[in-house]
């Protein structure tokens, strides 16, 4: 596995990518930066309260300037939030330094992982189901950059950390 490169992970909310990216960092002993962790320390507010407060443009923008921060890491396994898909820069600066996995999961996994959850201010929605399916169609396109495509349906985080070391060794040169 190339050593230098990030690692690299991407997909809608809820398939997975904190509880994978902690897990791959743990296995590979690579240090983890989380975008959305990283706003909340810049601005220090929780993200829920940057879109309230400020609008989703206001967090677009503090989004890029920390995903330009992480890009310029080496050796790091890096997370994004579900819409660093959005912004074609973001891709470029997350793809000069790393390989980009996108983890994927159904709707219907997706609404049973994120129906309790508080912190997702695009989900906050009469219907959630609804509001993921349609968010999730108009980004199916946008995903389809990632590297690699990776399934989290039926696999823990762990397994699905295994299967992502075993995909970058097969691509290692
Ligand atoms: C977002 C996903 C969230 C967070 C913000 C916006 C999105 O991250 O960045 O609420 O646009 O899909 P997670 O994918 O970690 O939930």
């Amino acid at each position: 596995m190339i050593q230098e490169r990030n690692i690299v992970l991407i997909g809608f909310m809820g398939t997975g990518k904190t509880s994978v990216g902690k897990a791959l960092a743990k296995k590979l002993k690579r240090p983890l930066m989380d975008v959305d962790r990283l706003i909340e320390e810049k601005t220090k507010r929780k993200i829920k309260e940057i879109f309230e407060k400020e609008g989703e443009a206001y967090f677009r923008k503090i989004e890029k300037e920390a995903v330009n921060e992480v890009s310029g890491s080496r050796g790091a396994v890096i997370t994004t939030g579900g819409g660093v898909v959005l912004d074609p820069e973001n891709i470029s600066a997350l793809k000069r330094g790393g390989v980009l996995i996108c983890l994927s999961s159904s709707a219907e996994t997706i609404f049973k992982r994120v129906k309790n959850s508080e912190k997702r201010p695009l989900l906050n929605s009469e219907d959630k189901l609804a509001q993921i399916r349609k968010l999730l169609s108009e980004r199916a396109p946008l995903y389809k950059v990632a590297d690699h495509q990776m399934d989290t349906d039926r696999q823990t985080p762990e397994e699905t950390a295994v299967a992502i070391m075993k995909l970058l060794e097969e691509d290692a040169p």
